[in-house]
């Protein structure tokens, strides 16, 4: 029995042979490794995104990170990533989780599925972060779990993907 893969096309919901994941840090994050460490530990944005690249170097999977400050810049990334045909995608949407209705309309506008990340326990804090504009669109949500939640986000991912390719009759026909 072989198995023969047909090729992605421009249609959305032909899986990639290569799972595309996109990774968006919202504004302040760039500070991670300085910015109040007993919140968000010590670790790097750049230790995080180098440990997600290489992670997903290892399983065939392409990993975008991007970073920004501005709400418009993330929207636009969202946009950009429909575009590309994206499949998955992990956000922190750090301070915007708790303010962004154009942010959460943007995801739902490209109904890319995607897990809500956040490095400290939201709920454990001040009641205005108990509340996400995100939580309900998202497939999941790890929040609590430092950098590490990063990568379980993106293990979920490459795993619903590599399931999705495998259950997928469009990217997977059996010939004998
Ligand atoms: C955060 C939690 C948010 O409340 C906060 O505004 C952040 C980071 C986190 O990762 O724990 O900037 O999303």
């Amino acid at each position: 029995m072989t198995t023969k893969r047909t090729s992605r096309t421009a249609a959305k919901s032909v899986p990639s042979p290569h799972p595309h994941v996109l990774v968006l840090h919202g504004p302040n994050l760039n500070l991670l490794g300085s910015r109040e460490p007993k919140h968000y530990g010590l670790a790097t944005l750049d230790d995080i995104d180098r440990a997600l690249a290489s992670r997903g170097k290892t399983a065939g999977a392409h990993v975008e990170t991007f970073q920004h400050n501005h709400e418009g810049a993330l929207i636009e990334r969202i946009h950009q990533a429909a575009r590309d045909c994206v499949d998955f995608i992990v956000i922190n949407p750090a301070g915007y989780t708790h303010t962004s209705v154009a942010l959460r309309d943007a995801l739902a506008a490209t109904a890319i599925p995607f897990v809500e990340v956040h490095l400290s326990n939201i709920y454990a804090r001040e009641s205005f972060r108990h509340h996400s504009y995100f939580s309900d669109l998202a497939v999941g949500v790890v929040s609590g779990l430092g950098a590490h939640g990063y990568e379980l986000a993106l293990e979920y991912a490459l795993r619903h993907l590599q399931n999705r390719t495998s259950h997928g009759s469009q990217k997977t026909e059996k010939t004998h």
